[in-house]
């Protein structure tokens, strides 16, 4: 019965095609960034319908590289003091540049169905300083794009989405990722993608992909889009920094892009099977979908009648061999990094702190695990019926 149920967190959906790629990578001695980069960022780019992909060597870096490019975007221009909303439940590198940049936070709830921002937050936080929406579309459920979107317009601010947890979700039949001025995506282990370390920006606006393969490469022209003066190789144009992949993330990349449509097949799958279970549930709030979610893990809050169950609940999970985790990485202001930022404190963040303290995830697999889901509800419904 206990090795039935083990159940981890994370898992890759590599097979010898991966193991080939890097085994090609290493036989063409050509380890750093070159043409295997460049024709993963082609092929991305393609299949979500974007203009520009560039790669980076990981989902954080994507992040930083691009909250950084706003700063000398000729029209963002991204600066201290300027305001950026952002939900309170998201990563901590969703953050972490702007503590560098020196902006402000106004941190907005989440919705508890969805788990992703709450829109009639964001649009009593709007001010004059209002630079840029960070929507986070988390654990694969689309954010409400199309309203920020049309917000973002009305009200000249930028719209970005880190879509780290989300590849392949679907919003009115347009890939998540695609709505803001520029996505990340991270392709860390047990992201929808893997390529060991890895992460990648999508954007239509090529001023915004020649800053990002500036910051990328050590502030240098050398690698812009159709700016490159071969002359200047070695101009520094922006203080830039090296958080560029290597040819190994990007040739296993290739490979796993080819696998992306069935990953969410099987992941989404699960995810309908998890619902059915789930959502007339006693004791479990779950997440609802808001467009086609293409499911990076399955959460589960507790419903405030049953909280003081946490405790007991964690045990069994574990004594199961049932791996567990905070939701994306819980709330902002429960963990310690919190004192170093900016925040302009306007709204109740009571979602937020509530999914920290009584949500979790256990792991979303690319192989049908709908027995498991059945198993582990009925062991989990257990610990409340006595
Ligand atoms: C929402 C979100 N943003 C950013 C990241 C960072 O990605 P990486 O681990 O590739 O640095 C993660 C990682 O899980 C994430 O969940």
């Amino acid at each position: 019965m206990l090795n039935k149920l083990k159940h981890v967190l994370s898992s890759q959906y590599w097979d010898q095609k991966e193991i080939n790629s890097i085994k090609k990578v290493i036989k063409s001695g050509q380890f750093t960034m070159s043409k295997k980069v460049n024709l993963f960022e082609k092929k991305f780019a393609k299949y979500f319908n974007s203009k520009y992909a560039v790669m980076f060597n990981s989902g954080s870096s994507a992040n930083f590289a691009t909250f950084f490019s706003f700063m000398f975007h000729s029209k963002i221009n991204l600066k201290a003091n300027d305001e950026v909303i952002i939900p309170a439940l998201a990563w901590s590198t969703t953050y972490s540049p702007f503590y560098y940049i020196k902006a402000k936070l106004v941190l907005v709830d989440v919705d508890k169905k969805t788990l992703n921002i709450d829109i009639k937050q964001v649009i009593k936080s709007i001010s004059k300083k209002t630079k840029l929406i960070v929507a986070v579309n988390l654990l694969g459920n689309p954010s409400d794009l199309i309203e920020l979107k049309k917000i973002c317009n009305k009200k000249k601010i930028t719209l970005f989405e880190d879509n780290c947890e989300s590849l392949g979700a679907k919003l009115n039949n347009k890939y998540t990722g695609t709505f803001g001025l520029a996505s990340s995506t991270s392709f860390f282990y047990s992201h929808h993608m893997s390529t060991i370390e890895g992460g990648m920006v999508l954007t239509n606006n090529l001023e915004l992909c020649n800053l990002l393969k500036q910051i990328r490469a050590h502030g240098w022209t050398r690698d812009t889009t159709k700016i490159v003066n071969k002359k200047k190789e070695y101009n520094f144009v922006i203080p830039g920094m090296n958080l560029r992949p290597t040819e190994i993330n990007a040739a296993i990349g290739i490979e796993q892009l080819k696998k992306l449509k069935k990953i969410v097949g099987l992941k989404r799958k699960n995810y309908l099977a998890y619902y059915k279970i789930f959502s007339t549930s006693k004791y479990f709030d779950i997440i609802h979908e808001n467009g086609i979610n293409s499911s990076f893990v399955l959460p589960f809050i507790l419903k405030t009648k049953y909280k003081s169950y946490l405790q007991e609940l964690r045990k069994l999970l574990r004594k199961n061999n049932i791996e567990y985790r905070i939701i994306a990485g819980g709330s902002i202001t429960k963990h310690p990094f919190y004192k170093y930022f900016d925040i302009k404190k306007i709204n109740k963040l009571d979602n937020s702190n509530y999914i920290h303290n009584y949500g979790f995830v256990i792991g979303n697999h690319p192989e049908l695990m709908i027995n498991k889901i059945k198993i582990i509800s009925k062991l989990m419904d257990s610990i409340f019926i006595k």
